[in-house]
């Protein structure tokens, strides 16, 4: 597959079909990815394909508690743990214990033990450069080590045919988890990937256009205009 084809059609898939995924398809795949860059090249990561059905199963409760705690924010109306101008978060809106005790059905989510393949993205923080870690505030160069490696896999799957999302949900009980894949100190979960082949995918993906965030030299200076083809 043409690499712009597969950047322009890599949207979340979150319904497969039951057809399973080879391993040497998935093997495939992260064989491709990991060709993705890391600062210093330190290739941080550690992939978990987890099979074990007790695994996913407790897996999947951690990531419904998540879920409910960002579809409770939805609910009222506030982006789900974003940090304030300041760059800081102050807390939530919501009662969060309250809320992931309070089931919302998410099909995904819900099924997310059953899924084809099941990817947990492991960080070796000790070798992150977290250029940012004293701004004092959210760190963005943090993930920067990490996330092109999650990209990598998503194009990859994509050009094997496959359909896939990253999760981060399981972000809100990463203790527990990190506990039940035994996960050393020193590394974090960066997120879960879920992929199998596509129940259905999206024709077209709704993205800004680059005029709407592109802009010469300054912030508020004037946009990029793309210029007619041709
Ligand atoms: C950092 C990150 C976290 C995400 N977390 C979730 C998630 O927890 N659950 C989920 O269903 N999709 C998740 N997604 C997928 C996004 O919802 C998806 O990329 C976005 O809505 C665009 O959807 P589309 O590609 O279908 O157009 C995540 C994507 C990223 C990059």
């Amino acid at each position: 597959m043409e690499l712009a084809e597969a950047m322009r059609t890599s949207g979340a898939v979150r319904a497969y079909t039951g057809t399973p995924v080879p391993d040497e398809v998935l093997a495939r795949v992260l064989d491709n990815a990991r060709f993705a860059p890391s600062g210093g090249n330190t290739q941080p990561w550690t992939v978990l394909v987890v099979r074990d059905q007790a695994l996913r199963t407790q897996l999947r409760d951690l990531v419904q508690q998540g879920w409910r705690e960002y579809a409770a924010q939805v609910r009222a109306g506030v982006r789900p743990f974003a940090p304030s101008e300041d760059g800081r978060w102050h807390g939530p809106v919501v009662d969060l214990a309250a809320a992931a005790e309070t089931p919302a059905p998410n099909p995904f989510v819900d099924t997310i033990d059953q899924a084809p393949v099941l990817l947990v993205l492991v960080a070796r923080l000790t070798a992150l450069a977290v250029m940012d870690v004293d701004a004092g505030r959210q760190s963005i160069v943090g993930g920067a080590s990490i996330y092109p490696f999650a990209q990598n896999v998503l194009l990859a799957a994509r050009a094997e045919g496959l359909g896939a999302v990253l999760t981060t949900f399981l972000a809100r009980r990463a203790a527990r988890a990190e506990e039940l894949l035994r996960v050393p100190p020193g590394h974090a979960i960066a997120a879960v990937i879920v992929l199998g082949y596509p129940a259905k995918r999206a024709t077209r993906l709704r993205r800004e256009p680059v005029s709407a965030f592109t802009r010469f030299d300054t912030f508020d200076g004037p946009a990029f205009e793309v210029p007619p083809a041709g």
